[in-house]
Parts: C-alpha cells; structure tokens; sequence
C-alpha cells in the first residue's frame, strides 16, 4: 500500500458522506443519477494525486478536500455524456446512466455534476482558490476540446499520429496534470515546481490514455469494466489504429479500410478481425514503446521538482502503476 492509495480511501470516506447528501436532493430523477454515478467506483486517482501534490509541498490534505471533490465530479461530468457520445453500455462493470435511465436524464444529470464541480471548487475558503479558478475553467475547456476532436477523427481518415497526440493531451492529460498543479500551488508550492509537477502530469496523462486504448481491446472486460472493442467499433482514431494503418501491407490495409467503411456490421465480428490485423501489424508493442517514452518524460520532469526523492518517491511509483494498470 501506497501513500496514494490511503489518500484514495480517506477521500473516498469524505466524498461518501457528499454523495448521500446529493442523491438525497429532490429532484430525484436529477440528483440520484448523479449519485449513481459517483457511486459506483473508479479509481479516484485525480483527487487522490491532488491531495499528494498539497502534501507534498507539506499542508494538510483536508485544505484542498473540496478542489479534490471538484475535479473528481467533474471527471465523472464528462465520463456521462462521454457515454452517450461512445454509445457505452458498460462503465465500472455497471450499467452507463444514460444506458440504466435515458439520454436526457444522462444530459440533464451530467450538466448538474458540471455545475456541481464548480460549486465545490468554490467551495474552499482559501483566497489562492479564486486565483485557480482559471486554471480550473482553461482545463475544463480543453476536455470538451478534445472530446470534440475525438469526435471529429471518427469520420476523418487521415488523422496524424501528432493530431491523435493533441486529442489526447486535451481530452486526458489536462485534467491530470491539472489535479496535480492545482493541489501544489494551494499548498504554496513556486510556480516553477508546479510547472513541473503540470508536465508530469501531461506525459503520465498520455501513457494513461494509450494504456487506455490498449485495454479497450486487449483488457479483461471484467476487470477493466468497460465492454471491449468499443473503440473498434465507433472508429476511434487510436494510436493503435493509426499504426495499424502506417504499417500494414496493401493487402491488409484493403481488409482494414473495408471494416472502417462499412456502416453495417456484426460489432463481433469487426472486433475480432481488426483485432487480428492490430495483432499482425505489431501495434501493442508500438504503444507500449510510445508508453515508455512518455514515462520517462514524466520522470524527468519530476526530476526537476525542487524536493527530495523521498518526497517524489510516491509520483515515481505511481508512474510505474500507470505503466502496468489493468483497469
Ligand atoms: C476514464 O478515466 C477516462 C479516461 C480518461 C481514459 P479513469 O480510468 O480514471 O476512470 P475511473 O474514474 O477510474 O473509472
Ligand atoms: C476519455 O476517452 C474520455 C474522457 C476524457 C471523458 P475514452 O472515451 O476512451 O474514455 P473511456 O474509455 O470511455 O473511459
Ligand atoms: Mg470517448
Ligand atoms: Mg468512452
Ligand atoms: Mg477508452
């Protein structure tokens, strides 16, 4: 057991105790879903990494509870509506809202946990909070930035492997290398340290989203808790697409413009053959090799925060276990 993951547990008893609140608040039909959605597990690593990056530069974690509260609703904002745009049944092992109640209800519930975010950002009473809220907004921006762009390459056929890159660091990164940045300055730390702490936030962000793409196809449904081949099916410009792409023979790459043209078909049977031709092309090792990459960046900009290496030792295993997750 990590530092993290006690940081994970005393947020989770704290944010526990909110949610009841929230799903205790009439309209029901609004506020339940909310707080089935904020119920039903995840990993918490954005609070969690806020409330490191504060103790790291030494003040009490409860300064920054409600910032952390902030970001992880707001996560959970986007992860609604990004069902409905995904056409996901399955998150966390558990029905998506929109699949359990409706589109509307999974809209309307999303745009109170949207609102909800900025509520407890705004929540705490330090002064630094005021001066943060750009940061916070700027990031939130960027999120819809790149969901939009995500949507954009759906249809788009000669997405670039940097555009992909850009995607990502919007739609992902941000909001990680935000959580981080925004615990360390609430805890005094210089702007440089929290620069750094950003960029690694942003080259861990980027592995996390590559891990995420890899296990949307080679993962274990159960564990990971989402239904597998997503990402196949709604032709999502993944980095594992893309490679399969640049590297396929003429003949392979024929089959795998077939299946990305085709309007109708058997979601098993796509899955399974551009699965093959992920496995023929050699892509799972490409991203793990662009995976590492982004890891040593992020070491290396952790590096540069001006604390010990005992103080960084919990961002360098956490790091490690971004590398590794199956879920
Ligand atoms: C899912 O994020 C969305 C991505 C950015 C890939 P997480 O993998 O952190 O989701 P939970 O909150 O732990 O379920
Ligand atoms: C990340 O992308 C989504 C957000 C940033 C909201 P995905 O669409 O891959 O996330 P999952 O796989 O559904 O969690
Ligand atoms: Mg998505
Ligand atoms: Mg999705
Ligand atoms: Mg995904």
């Amino acid at each position: 057991m990590n530092n993290l993951t006690n940081l994970v547990t005393y947020f989770e008893t704290a944010f526990r105790e909110e949610i009841k609140t929230i799903g205790q608040t009439v309209p029901q039909k609004l506020y339940e879903p909310v707080a089935y959605s904020l119920m039903i597990g995840g990993k918490r690593l954005r609070p969690a990494l806020m409330l490191h990056a504060a103790s790291m530069f030494t003040i009490p974690v409860d300064h920054v509870l409600s910032a952390a509260m902030a970001i992880e609703i707001f996560h959970n904002f986007t992860l609604l509506h990004d069902d409905i745009m995904d056409k996901a049944d399955v998150r966390r092992g558990l029905p998506t809202v929109h699949k359990k109640y409706s589109d509307n209800v999974a809209i309307l519930s999303g745009d109170a946990m949207c609102i909800l975010a900025f509520k407890y950002f705004a929540k705490g009473n330090d002064a630094r909070l005021h001066e943060l809220l750009p940061l916070f907004t700027t990031t939130a921006l960027e999120v819809c930035e790149g969901q939009q762009f995500d949507m954009d390459f759906e249809t788009r056929d000669n997405v670039t492997v940097e555009e992909y890159l850009e995607m990502i660091r919007l739609k992902t990164a941000v909001l990680i290398a935000a959580s981080l940045k925004i615990g360390a300055l609430l805890a005094n730390a210089t702007q440089a340290d929290a620069d750094f702490l950003y960029e690694y936030g942003i080259n861990i962000g980027l592995a996390f989203q590559l891990q995420d793409d890899l296990l949307d196809v080679y993962g274990d449904p159960d564990v990971f808790g989402k239904k597998k081949g997503g990402d196949i099916c709604a032709n999502k410009k993944t980095y594992l697409l893309l490679k399969a792409l640049e590297e396929s023979d003429p003949l392979t790459l024929q089959e795998l413009d077939h299946w990305l043209s085709k309007s109708d078909f058997d979601a098993e049977q796509k899955i399974t053959a551009v699965t093959a031709i992920y496995d023929k092309t050699g892509v799972r090792e490409a991203t793990r090799n662009l995976m590492r990459n982004y890891h040593n960046k992020a070491l290396i900009a952790l590096e540069k925060v001006a604390l010990s290496a005992n103080q960084k030792n919990t961002l360098v295993a956490f790091a490690g276990e971004v590398m590794e997750r199956i879920k």
